[in-house]
């Protein structure tokens, strides 16, 4: 989808739709006063009469209104004032975009970053607004193309403004690319999106985009650096693993690299500690920390930030078979710590505990990884925030504003010592699970030990990553949160 300006009075746009959007007991104002104007009162009857939208992301759509060149006016409803911050704003955007998406127009005339929720710029309002219809206007195609009769895409959106602005609408197409890039990846079935899939997929994006390196260690690389953590996990499927290393160097040569490190379980079947049919279910989403991860490596390069990043990516599948892990074997990791694997369900730590030691090798800056972990912080934190764990203050505080701001929101949650104990064993350094209480703390537990000397934070997407039962697929994050860190750190900030 293409993002246009244009600065004429609304009255004069020739579009098929404009969208504007109303406050709930606030006058009219900007374009929609425009449009109150040209059309005699239309909207302010609309509202008199209180038919216009009025809880948040409620819609009316308008045919013929007097005065106008556009064919349709669409309402939409932001709600009380009081309660507008961003991401009620994103909410009544994500409902425009729903709208626009399911009905037969193929552009349209957006107004609704001329309301600003708090704490938030018009700029803000317009990349958001974009955003929002970009993502909504993915649809999924791969193993099933859209129906000849179904609603057509939006191919272009012009917004109400001067073209000085289109670095801002630049910016959420990249945006856009890396959501939609992480989404589709997500939604993959688990027989198409396979380890070696994922590699090709990063192939692609080291073909398409001049300065980005990529790297393929396959399973002999990795059994001659030690990784047997990885490779443990991966023994029980036909798909062999793969670490995925994708390398974007536009910082300064003396600026040490953001490593962005994705758990990549194509699927988890929790291998001989097998899942529950009905758990077992949704494990495709199981490599959405790879595909967050690959997403915003993407966005980065769109943007041609100013930064060096390097993202890896740990993808394995998790099967049941003879030659399959066991509960009870001990294995060594690459960092030469030895892990007891009680539970092959807690098979992400194991693949990302060897992901982060190779990834020592870069000197990082920060090291920030993102998995699908623990059901635990589902029951945490449930679907709306990740959760956020970290060894340094300045990097969560990084993190959680970067997430804020694209309303990609993370939770920070504590790396206490006292939980460490709960991975003790008389026969290894540390086993793979912690026990009931707090399962998503020790999950964090057991990666510190592997980060020790690390600017290190890690993301539990769990709950974020995929609209749970809802059949509406994964959502692409933590996209925002991980491209904006990205944006922040490249125009100066210490990230
Ligand atoms: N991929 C799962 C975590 C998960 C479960 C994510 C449900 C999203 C929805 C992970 O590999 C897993 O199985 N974790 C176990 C850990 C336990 C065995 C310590 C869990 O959360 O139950
Ligand atoms: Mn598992
Ligand atoms: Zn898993």
């Amino acid at each position: 989808m293409k993002f246009t300006l244009d600065n004429q009075p609304v009255d004069k746009i020739d579009t098929p739709c404009i969208v504007i959007g109303i406050v709930d007991g606030e006058g009219l104002t900007g374009s929609a006063a425009a449009i109150d104007q040209s059309s005699n009162g239309l909207l302010k009857r609309l509202v008199e009469s209180r038919d216009a939208p009025s809880g948040i992301g409620k819609v009316s759509l308008l045919h013929d209104v007097p005065g106008l060149k556009a064919k349709r006016v669409l309402v939409i409803g932001f709600g009380k004032r009081e309660k507008l911050d961003r991401s009620r704003f994103n909410q009544a955007c994500m409902s425009a975009g729903k709208f626009l998406r399911n009905h037969p127009m193929d552009q349209c005339h957006i107004c609704l970053h001329e309301i600003q929720p708090r704490q938030a710029s018009a700029e803000w309002s317009m990349r958001q607004a974009a955003i929002a219809i970009g993502r909504a206007n993915y649809r999924y195609t791969a193993t099933k193309p859209l129906k000849n009769d179904a609603p057509v895409p939006l191919k272009t959106a012009c917004f109400q403004g001067p073209a000085e602005q289109q670095p801002v609408l630049d910016t959420a197409e990249a945006l856009i690319h890396g959501y939609n890039m992480s989404r589709r990846l997500g939604e993959l079935p688990p027989n198409i999106c396979t380890p070696a899939f994922l590699a090709q997929e990063s192939r692609k994006i080291a073909e398409d985009h001049a300065g980005v390196e990529l790297e393929v260690l396959g399973e002999d690389d990795m059994a001659d650096l030690g990784m047997d953590a990885l490779l443990g996990v991966s023994r029980g499927s036909t798909h062999p693993a793969r670490l995925i290393v994708m390398k974007y160097s536009a910082g300064k040569a003396d600026q040490s690299p953001v490593v962005l490190v994705g758990k990549g379980i194509t699927f988890d079947s929790g291998g001989l500690s097998l899942k529950s049919p009905d758990n077992m279910t949704q494990m495709k989403y199981d490599m959405c920390g790879a595909a967050g991860v690959i997403g915003a490596f993407l966005a980065c390069v769109k943007l041609q930030l100013k930064v060096n990043v390097i993202c890896v990516v740990a993808a394995a599948e998790n099967m049941p078979d003879g030659n399959a892990y066991r509960p009870g074997d001990v294995i060594t990791s690459m960092s030469g710590k030895t892990i007891e694997v009680l539970n092959t369900d807690a098979e992400g730590r194991l693949v990302l505990c060897d992901a982060l030691t190779y990834s020592e090798r870069f000197n990082p800056h920060s090291i920030i990884d993102v998995a699908t972990l623990t059901g635990a912080c589902v029951i945490a934190l449930g679907h709306h925030a990740s959760g956020l764990i970290s060894n340094d203050d300045s990097l969560a505080d990084a993190l959680i504003d970067a997430g804020e701001d694209m309303v990609d929101r993370a939770w920070r949650l504590p790396l206490w010592d006292d939980y460490q104990s709960q991975l003790d064993t008389p026969f290894a350094d540390m086993k793979n699970v912690g026990g009931m209480s707090a399962g998503v703390l020790t999950a964090g537990c057991f990666l510190s030990r592997f980060t020790e000397k690390q600017r290190w934070a890690h993301l539990d997407i769990a709950g974020s990553a995929w609209k749970w039962n809802a059949n509406e697929g994964a959502t692409g994050r933590p996209v925002g949160l991980l491209t904006n860190y990205l944006m922040n750190i490249a125009a100066g900030g210490k990230g």
